[in-house]
């Protein structure tokens, strides 16, 4: 079992995984059209805010619990202590459900590299719609996106993940902001970065708050064990605390680097910041029309938007993958092919959930009704992962012990953060997780006429 399990060949590697599996749709898809849903400023401010208080913490957290116990996400928490790996469990879940959505969008942007070529026409948003709600050829695009993922997933962790990312998250950084340029400097982007950038405080309300939250927890990979199992393939001596500081910050960079290639560009073209997850699809063809070579760079830009999906995916795949492995004693390959096909099979309904089965709903405890894909995102974004983190932080504060997680965390660290850690792991983290869960859920409104 050991044998299969491998290490990071480099401090470098590691960083540039943990980036890869963060940065993704989250930052370029996501992020943006939730900017622009959620009044702009006040949702980016709103996310700031949570991103640090809770997206440090909560990282440092996860690679500790790992690197401690050297396992997979269940494994790490059932062997700190017996009887808590469901924690882990939680995380594979949701690990296994986003995964099944997320290469449906994956596949969307492995359309629009060739799209970009053969052409997208003059209406945009047309175009994007009928492409999604087409019965076959947006589950063709899932399946290869898939497919591709577990190709990389079989081959094990430095062979495939880190190679991949160590290359292609740079490229990313280098084309999103030769894009940013162009979109800030079309007439009347002026009126978009206003928008993105000046926070309306009236604004701040209680969606946006909770839509800021399931993004933290997304963007980050938290609440999952993803860092669990990242964290268990690091050395002693690394400097967790630096980490957990980096990686959140460069994610976080990157998501409002996209917001600044994309809502300029909203306003610029006169689209609806409102557009919803279409945003970026229909915004980037018209930025790169205006661009010289513009068929060129949007293809080269969606190929590395593909290629940043997948290292977040790659990693979606290895949570669970990690736990046929260590749990079932499965060999990486089979751990992977029957993952990969139940994946691929409730992906197919989120796919359709666009347009053939868009009327079958699933009625949810918050009063209301969504469609696959929406289900899939709801149930992930905005429970799971934030009830894996509130699991992951009692668990730290009151089961493991502050204490213990400060011992491991100084192996290789001189922790100049603990007392602040310590009070936001113990006390902070928990109640603010709570709180906004519970408002999710619609809980609060109910019993306090909110
Ligand atoms: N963080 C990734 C992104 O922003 C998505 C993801 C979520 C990956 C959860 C792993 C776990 O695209």
């Amino acid at each position: 079992m050991e044998q299969n399990r491998g290490n990071w060949s480099s401090r470098f590697g590691f960083i540039m995984a943990a980036v890869g599996s963060a940065v993704g749709l989250g930052n370029l898809w996501k992020f943006p059209y939730l900017a622009g849903e959620n009044g702009g400023g006040a949702f980016v401010l709103v996310y700031i805010v949570l991103i640090i208080i809770l997206g440090f913490t909560l990282m440092l957290a996860e690679m500790t619990v790992g690197r401690h116990s050297n396992s997979d996400a269940y494994g790490a928490y059932n062997k700190i202590k017996k009887g808590f790996g469901f924690i882990g469990g939680f995380g594979i879940l949701s690990g296994f459900l986003i995964l099944s959505y997320y290469s449906v969008v994956g596949g969307w942007v492995m359309k629009y590299i060739t799209a970009s070529f053969s052409g997208i026409g003059a209406d945009k948003s047309e175009y994007f719609s009928s492409f999604i709600s087409s019965p076959v050829e947006p589950i063709v695009y899932h399946l290869i996106f898939m497919g591709l993922t577990a190709v990389i997933v079989i081959r094990g962790i430095s062979g495939g993940i880190e190679k991949a990312s160590k290359l292609l998250m740079p490229a990313l950084f280098v084309l999103l902001l030769l894009t940013v340029i162009r979109s800030v400097t079309l007439d009347g982007a002026m009126e978009g970065i206003r928008y993105f950038m000046n926070p309306d405080f009236s604004e701040i309300t209680l969606k946006v708050v909770i839509a800021a939250l399931g993004q933290v927890f997304f963007s980050l990979s938290l609440g999952m064990g993803i860092m669990v199992t990242y964290g268990s393939y690091l050395r002693k001596d690394e400097d967790l605390e630096k980490d957990a500081f980096l990686i959140p910050s460069l994610d976080s960079l990157v998501a409002i680097i996209s917001g600044f290639a994309i809502l300029p560009a909203v306003f610029a073209f006169g689209f609806a910041p409102t557009e919803g997850p279409g945003l970026m699809f229909i915004t980037l063809p018209a930025v790169f029309e205006s661009m010289p070579l513009g068929t060129l760079f949007a293809a080269l830009f969606f190929l590395l938007v593909f290629f940043a999906a997948l290292s977040s995916s790659i990693s979606l795949m290895e949570v669970t993958v990690a736990f046929g492995i260590d749990q079932f004693k499965w060999t990486r390959k089979k751990s992977v092919l029957f993952f990969t096909t139940l994946m691929f099979l409730i992906g197919i309904g989120a796919s359709l959930s666009m347009g053939a089965w868009s009327d079958f709903l699933i009625p949810w405890i918050d009063g209301n009704a969504y469609g696959i894909f929406d289900f899939l995102d709801v149930l992930t974004s905005y429970y799971l992962l934030p009830l894996g983190g509130l699991f992951g932080a009692i668990f730290i504060g009151y089961i493991w012990g502050v204490p213990n997680a400060v011992k491991e965390i100084k192996t290789g660290s001189k922790f100049r953060t603990e007392k602040l850690w310590t009070i936001l792991i113990k006390y902070v983290v928990p109640a603010l997780v709570f709180i906004i869960l519970l408002s999710t859920t619609g809980v609060l409104e109910r019993v306090f006429n909110l």
